[in-house]
């Protein structure tokens, strides 16, 4: 098969993991027959010190005509000091509003063989496996009226959470499709005790959730949500919100598998669907070569089932990332028990799609018998 993807490696860390993440998809098409063309633009900071903006017209162009877009991360402390428009971020949330995806997927998954890397007991996290799906494209992020009033000691912010029934509807429907490939339940999360987004928010959902009858729907408010999350993660299911509890929420989950650097997530539901793992541009460990590729390559994973429908390649890449963990191969984020090896970055990219042809090859030995 033929498939376009645009490649944003962005800023600090994105371009390490987005290289790996690009050499797995070049193996997958070696072994597939399949060909992936790739076209690579600036985003973020990298782009607006080429162009003054962080999502150029070209850039945003080639997304839209692509059949995927791969994203590594935005965001720069020199941008810091600049309102919320100029800053790396706006590149992102342009683009994310520009492609239509409403659906964030964001998988918390706790491998067994680094289970010991997070500070959770592993008797509290093995096994934890949990869907996340985070609105994307509406509550306080693009709400408007938004900005600055006032001057000097008068000065006022303002920022706007609305959301509609169809927005709620559109994402629910995504959650409780999800589930009924998974365990079954959904846990919608909200504020309803305080705010009419969410009351809204659990209303609706309540009503989507008659038409799953087989999937068992509960409640959370966010901050009992954010406890339940860490002390009995197994609770959780598919996991659905809006996006700033979202974006929150996913961090902390983060915690459960062992680090920021394992969670990937796919953008669905829009013409064009975004992969991009959930960590940021870590300016702290950036230009090292240390980074954690596991979640940009997952990524790639979503990527080739929901986008590309390949799902042998897809599930071929997952298991060949369960094999790099269980051999022992870490990044220095996740160098717990059970470590034979501290990789490099690309260390462990080579490894995952050295695992990706293993796989592959047995198979085909397998169906060849
Ligand atoms: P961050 O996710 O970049 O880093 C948080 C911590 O996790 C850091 O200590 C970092 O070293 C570690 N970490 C993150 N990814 C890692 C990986 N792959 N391997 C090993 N360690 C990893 O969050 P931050 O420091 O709050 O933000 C830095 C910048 O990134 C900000 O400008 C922020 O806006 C941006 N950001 C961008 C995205 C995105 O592009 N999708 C997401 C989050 C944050
Ligand atoms: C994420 C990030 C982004 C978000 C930022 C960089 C705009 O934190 O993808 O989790 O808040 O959505
Ligand atoms: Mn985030």
């Amino acid at each position: 098969m033929k498939f376009h993807i645009t490649i944003l490696p962005g800023d600090g860390i994105g371009p390490e993991v987005i290289e790996e993440a690009v050499r797995v998809l070049n193996t997958v098409a070696a072994i597939g027959g399949h060909t992936f063309e790739f076209d690579e633009k600036p985003i973020g900071g990298t782009a607006i010190r080429a162009t003054g903006s962080p999502l150029p017209r070209t850039t945003l162009d080639s997304c839209l005509s692509s059949d995927a877009v791969l994203l590594g991360a935005v965001g720069s402390p020199e941008f810091d000091p600049l309102p919320p428009h100029q800053r790396p971020e706006a590149g992102l949330l342009l683009l994310r509003r520009a492609l239509g995806g409403f659906a964030n997927l964001r998988p918390a998954i706790s491998y067994a063989a680094i289970a010991s890397c997070s500070p959770l007991r592993t008797d509290v996290t093995a096994g934890a496996d949990i869907l996340i799906v985070r609105e994307l494209l509406g509550g306080l992020y693009f709400g408007e009226p938004r900005g600055f009033s006032g001057t000097n000691g008068a000065r006022v912010a303002l920022n706007t959470m609305s959301y509609s029934v169809e927005e709620i509807e559109r994402v629910a429907k995504v959650a409780f499709e999800a589930a009924r490939h998974r365990r079954r339940k959904v846990t919608s999360v909200d504020k309803a005790n305080v705010l009419e987004t969410s009351q809204l928010w659990r209303q609706t959902v309540s009503r989507v959730a008659e038409d799953y009858p087989d999937v068992k729907l509960e409640h959370l408010y966010v901050d009992a949500c954010a406890m339940h999350l860490l002390i009995n993660p197994r609770r959780f299911d598919v996991l659905l919100t809006e996006n700033l509890f979202g974006d929150i929420l996913s961090d902390e989950a983060a915690v459960i598998t062992g680090s920021l650097g394992m969670l990937p997530s796919a953008t669905i539901g829009g013409e064009v669907g975004l992969y991009e793992p959930v960590h940021g541009s870590a300016p702290d460990i950036a230009g090292q070569g240390i980074a954690n590729p596991f979640g940009a390559i997952a990524s790639v994973a979503m990527m080739l089932r929901h986008s590309a429908k390949l799902d042998q390649e897809a599930t071929d890449i997952e298991a060949a990332i369960e094999h790099v963990l269980d051999a022992g191969y870490r990044t220095p984020d996740i160098a717990g028990e059970g470590t034979r090896y501290i990789a490099s970055t690309s260390e462990i990219g080579e490894l995952v799609c050295q695992a990706v042809a293993e796989i592959a090859d047995m198979r085909h030995a397998y169906h060849a018998v």
